[in-house]
C-alpha cells in the first residue's frame, strides 16, 4: 500500500481504492508535475531548507522520471492513486529517503492546483493559436470569394442579398470575441498557488516570487484558502469553450445546408465527406455533423463542473477531482474540433454561380423597392404595404420584379418610373455602404481590418 496511509491503519479496500483512483487520467499532468517539483525543489534549496546537493540529486530523479514516462517505461500503479503520489513512489525509489524531502513545504491540494493551472495555461495558448489559424481561412476563403453575392437569411427565409464575404467574416467577429474570452481567463488562470500548502499556508520560509518567475506565472495566490478550493478557471475555460463550440457548430450547420442539393452553394473536398454505405449518390457532411455534434459534450463539461463545485465547502475536497475528465476533454474537443474545421474551411469550394442565381431568386429586392419608394417621397410603412401587394401580384402572375411593366408598376404607385428596374441584387448591396454593411466598399475595409488583425498576432509570435 502506499504510504500516504498517514493514521490510517488498514490497507484501502481494492474497490475503494479503484473508486478514489484519479491515475487513469491525471497522468497527463505528469509533464506540469514535474515542472512544478523541479522549481520546488530549487526554491527549497535557494531557501536552505534543503541542501543544493539534494535539490540536485531529485532534480536529476525527476527529469529521469520524466523520460520514463515519455518513453512509456513508466509503470502506473493504480494503488498509488494520483500522478502526484506515483511520481513522488518512484522519485524516492530512485533516489531513496532524500526524495522524500521534495514534499517539504507543499501539499497535493496546492500542487494539483499548481499543476492544473500550468496544463490551463498551455491549453489557452494553443486554443489561442488555433483561433486565429481559423480566422485566417476565413480571411482566404472571403478573399478568394470576394465578388460572390447571395441571399442574406432570416427564419432561414431569403432575405436581402449579401456579399458572401460578408457572411464570412460575421463568423471572424465571433471568433475575435471567442479570442478575447480566452485571453482574459487566461489572466485568472496565470496566478501561482504554490504555498497556500493544505490550505492555511506553510510555516517554512519559502519564496513564492521566486516559484512564480521559474515557472512563468505573473501572479501569486493571495488567499490559501481560496488558492486550493479555486477552479474557476477551468469553469472559465469551458465556459469560453461552450460559447465557441456554438459558433462552430452554427456554421457548422450553414456547411451543412450549403452542401445540401438544395442548396448547392459549396462542395465540400472529399476528404471532409463520407459515402454510404447503401445509397450511393450520397455524400455525407459528417465532419461538420460532428462538429455539431460534439458542441453537446462540451456544454454538457461545463454544467458537470458547476454543479460539481456549487455545494463544496472550503478548501479543498475530493469531489474536485472530477474537474480533470471534463476538462481534459472538452480541450480536447475543441482543440481538435478547430484543427479539422480549419482544414475543411481551407478545401471547400464555393459555387458562386448557384450563390449567384439564389440571390436572384424570389422577392429579395423587396426592401430595395420600399426603399426606391421612400426615396421618391413616399412614407416608409405606406412603401412597405405598396410593395407588399407588388409581391402578392407578382407571384399570381408568375413573374419576377424585372419582367413586371413599367405600367404594372405603376398600377401600384405612380412614383415608379423607369430607374426602377436599377434595383438590382447589385445595387442593393451596393447601397447597405454604412460601416457594418455589406456594401463591397465596406466589405473591403472591414477583410483589410480583419487581415491586419490577423497578420499582427501572427507577427507578434
Ligand atoms: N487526485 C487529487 C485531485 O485530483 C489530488 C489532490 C488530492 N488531495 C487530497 N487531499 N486527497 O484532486
Amino acid at each position: 500500500m502506499s504510504h500516504i496511509r498517514g493514521r490510517l491503519g488498514k490497507a484501502a479496500d481494492k474497490l475503494v481504492a479503484e473508486y478514489t483512483a484519479s491515475i487513469s487520467f491525471d497522468w497527463r499532468l505528469y509533464c506540469h508535475d514535474i515542472i512544478g517539483s523541479i522549481a520546488h525543489a530549487r526554491m527549497l534549496a535557494k531557501q536552505g531548507i534543503i541542501s543544493e546537493e539534494e535539490a540536485e540529486i531529485i532534480i536529476r530523479g525527476l527529469e529521469s522520471i520524466g523520460e520514463e514516462i515519455e518513453q512509456g517505461k513508466f509503470k502506473f500503479k493504480p494503488e498509488l492513486e494520483d500522478i502526484h503520489m506515483s511520481i513522488e513512489a518512484r522519485l524516492i525509489e530512485k533516489v531513496g529517503e532524500v526524495g522524500g524531502k521534495l514534499h517539504t513545504a507543499r501539499s497535493r491540494n496546492d500542487q494539483v492546483a499548481l499543476d492544473l493551472r500550468l496544463f490551463a495555461k498551455e491549453a489557452i495558448s494553443k486554443t489561442l493559436t488555433k483561433l486565429r489559424e481559423f480566422q485566417q481561412a476565413l480571411v482566404s476563403l472571403a478573399e478568394a470569394n470576394k465578388d460572390v453575392v447571395m441571399p442574406g437569411y432570416t427564419h432561414l427565409q431569403p432575405a436581402q442579398p449579401v456579399l458572401l464575404a460578408h457572411h464570412l467574416l460575421a463568423y471572424f467577429e465571433m471568433l475575435q470575441r471567442d479570442i478575447d474570452r480566452f485571453t482574459d481567463c487566461l489572466k485568472r488562470t496565470d496566478v501561482m498557488p504554490l504555498g497556500s500548502g493544505a490550505l492555511a499556508g506553510v510555516t517554512y520560509n519559502i519564496d513564492r516570487e521566486f516559484l512564480a518567475r521559474e515557472l512563468g506565472f505573473s501572479q501569486i495566490s493571495q488567499n490559501s484558502m481560496d488558492a486550493v478550493s479555486d477552479r474557476d478557471f477551468v469553469v472559465e475555460y469551458e465556459a469560453a469553450a461552450s460559447l465557441c463550440m456554438m459558433h462552430l457548430s452554427r456554421l457548422a450547420e450553414e456547411i451543412i445546408l450549403w452542401s445540401s442539393a438544395e442548396f448547392d452553394f459549396i462542395e465540400l473536398d472529399e476528404a471532409y465527406a463520407t459515402g454510404s454505405s447503401i445509397m450511393p449518390q450520397k455524400k455525407n457532411p459528417d465532419v461538420a455533423e460532428l462538429v455539431r455534434g460534439k458542441t453537446g459534450r462540451v456544454y454538457g463539461k461545463l454544467m458537470a463542473l458547476l454543479v460539481t463545485m456549487k455545494g463544496l465547502p472550503l478548501a479543498y475536497n475530493r469531489d474536485m477531482q472530477e474537474d480533470k475528465e471534463g476538462f481534459f476533454n472538452t480541450v480536447d474537443t475543441l482543440l481538435s474540433t478547430l484543427e479539422v474545421f480549419i482544414d475543411m474551411v481551407n478545401t471547400l469550394r464555393v459555387r458562386a454561380e448557384n450563390t449567384g442565381q439564389a440571390a436572384n431568386r424570389g422577392y429579395i429586392l423587396a426592401t430595395d423597392l420600399s426603399d426606391y419608394l421612400v426615396k421618391k417621397g413616399e412614407a416608409f410603412r405606406t412603401a412597405h404595404d405598396i410593395v407588399g401587394r407588388l409581391v402578392s401580384y407578382a407571384m399570381e402572375k408568375g413573374k419576377s420584379f424585372s419582367r413586371l411593366s413599367l405600367d404594372e408598376y405603376k398600377k401600384f404607385s405612380p412614383r415608379f418610373e423607369d430607374d426602377v428596374y436599377l434595383v438590382t441584387v447589385e445595387s442593393s448591396i451596393a447601397a447597405r455602404d454604412i460601416v457594418g454593411g455589406t456594401a463591397p466598399r465596406q466589405v473591403e475595409r472591414a477583410l483589410a481590418t480583419a487581415k491586419k488583425i490577423v497578420g499582427d498576432s501572427i507577427a507578434e509570435k
